[in-house]
């Protein structure tokens, strides 16, 4: 008894010092002036990063302005920054001090958590009227509004981000990063603003969140592994994509890619894979998990386009040399707005391999006197299980005779 006691009061006395003495620091105590957190939110930073215990940065509850921020680690113990109010860009893209950096980047930090309920607010609306990149290749580029890059064993959780000027978030060459109950939201209408870009990375999740944005929800490039997005509804947008991929020679595989439990409402797409033709890059996309999907109006609920070629940018001549496999397609329902509810457009020289395709429930809820809901199979090879409505790749197995 005496002894378990004295090991019980060690244990506690080692423990409550670590907890008690968490460092926390509001940034109204820094140097806030006229409710611009620019340089008090950088010195409070690093002030927490040099803790030797859990540190804790607030933003209250409030409007603050942030110029623009470069946060950087390593910091000595974990540190969360709580965001509980609103932190808005200024509304011109051409005050960012740094015109080259993002809005908001934090980089080279591990146990690193980004919470408390607030918003970034990129005040883009301006800056969207401005936005000509899709026809003028010197246009100025908008700053993305949070860019995280190395940051190891992380978490993103209870935050919105809105009307950014570009992408909202980009996560790159990272391990192991969550994103919960993440909140992105712009008009349908925005150019470019891809909800999260994901790339060069392993162990990254994005779950229980909504995404409304006028691009990609999500959008993932390449050399990237171990992906789970999990309870995310999409749309309006362009839905979640893998891809492009091709264009350069240097790019990387990408595999372990699951999408689970996901709702995409009146967006392009619900999942799609686009790689370039005529490109050299020769990575492969395997491993891939599309399950339990539903659609509400959404153009192409699924596609995989190896034939991707916008603007004309490309020629078809040359087929894509990447190679997909491994795709399992699983309980997938809802309505399409457009007649073909999956599209294989796998490359001529690379077929897509061992897709297995389970469940399938789509109807075709645009103009009725097209007929119903079809899919369109190129050059994929697959094996099915359950029921498929419609029926899988009815067109191309049963090609019209051509006209002699
Ligand atoms: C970091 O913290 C140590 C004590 O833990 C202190 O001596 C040092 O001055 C601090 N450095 C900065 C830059 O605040
Ligand atoms: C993240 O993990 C990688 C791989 O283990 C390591 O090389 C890198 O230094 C880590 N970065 C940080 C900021 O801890
Ligand atoms: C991933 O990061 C989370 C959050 O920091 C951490 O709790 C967990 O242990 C990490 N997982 C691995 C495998 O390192
Ligand atoms: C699927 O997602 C919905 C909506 O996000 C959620 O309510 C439900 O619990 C999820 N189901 C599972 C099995 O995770
Ligand atoms: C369905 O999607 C199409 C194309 O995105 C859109 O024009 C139409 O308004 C949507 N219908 C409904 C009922 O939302």
């Amino acid at each position: 008894m005496e002894q378990n006691h004295l090991i019980f009061l060690a244990i506690f006395a080692l423990l409550v010092p670590l907890s008690a003495h968490a460092a926390t620091f509001d940034i109204r105590q820094h140097g806030v002036q006229n409710g611009d957190i620019t340089a008090a939110l950088l010195k409070v930073w690093k002030l927490a990063c040099n803790e030797s215990t859990p540190a804790k940065v607030v933003i209250p509850k409030g409007e603050w302005t942030l110029k623009q921020a470069l946060l950087v680690g390593p910091t000595k113990s974990p540190l969360e920054l709580q965001v509980e109010g609103t932190v808005k860009a200024l509304a011109d893209p051409h005050q960012l001090p740094n015109k080259e950096g993002e809005w908001v980047t934090i980089n080279y930090i591990s146990g690193f958590t980004l919470s408390g309920g607030g918003t970034f607010d990129g005040n883009a609306k301006i800056a969207w009227t401005k936005n000509d990149c899709h026809k003028n290749k010197n246009c100025m580029k908008l700053p993305i509004n949070l860019s995280f890059n190395f940051i190891n064993n992380s978490i993103i959780k209870d935050i919105t981000t809105k009307d950014s000027k570009n992408f909202h978030v980009n996560l790159i060459s990272s391990r192991n990063v969550t994103f919960q109950r993440f909140r992105v939201s712009a008009p349908a209408e925005s150019p470019n603003t891809d909800g999260l870009h994901i790339a060069r990375g392993v162990g990254y999740n994005i779950i229980d969140s909504i995404i409304e944005t006028g691009d990609d929800c999500v959008s993932m490039g390449d050399e990237l592994s171990d992906v789970l997005i999990k309870n995310v509804r999409c749309g309006p947008g362009h839905g979640i994509s893998i891809g492009s991929l091709g264009k350069n020679i240097q790019e990387k595989d990408v595999s372990r890619i699951t999408i689970d439990n996901c709702t995409f409402i009146n967006s392009d797409n619900g999942v799609r894979i686009k790689t370039w033709p005529s490109a050299p890059a020769t990575l492969k996309i395997t491993d891939l998990k599309f399950t339990n999907l539903n659609m509400v109006n959404v153009s192409n609920p699924i596609i995989i386009d190896q034939q991707y070629c916008p603007w004309n940018l490309c020629s078809l001549d040359k087929a894509s040399l990447i190679q997909i496999s491994k795709v399992k397609i699983e309980n997938i329902k809802g309505t399409s707005f457009t007649q073909d509810v999956l599209i294989f457009s796998c490359s001529t020289s690379k077929p897509c391999q061992d897709v297995q395709i389970g469940n399938i429930d789509l109807r075709f809820t645009g103009d009725p006197t097209l007929g119903g809901a079809t899919t369109k199979c190129q050059n994929v090879k697959y094996v099915s299980t359950g029921k498929q409505n419609p029926p899988l790749c009815a067109k191309s197995s049963a090609p019209k005779p051509l006209p002699k």
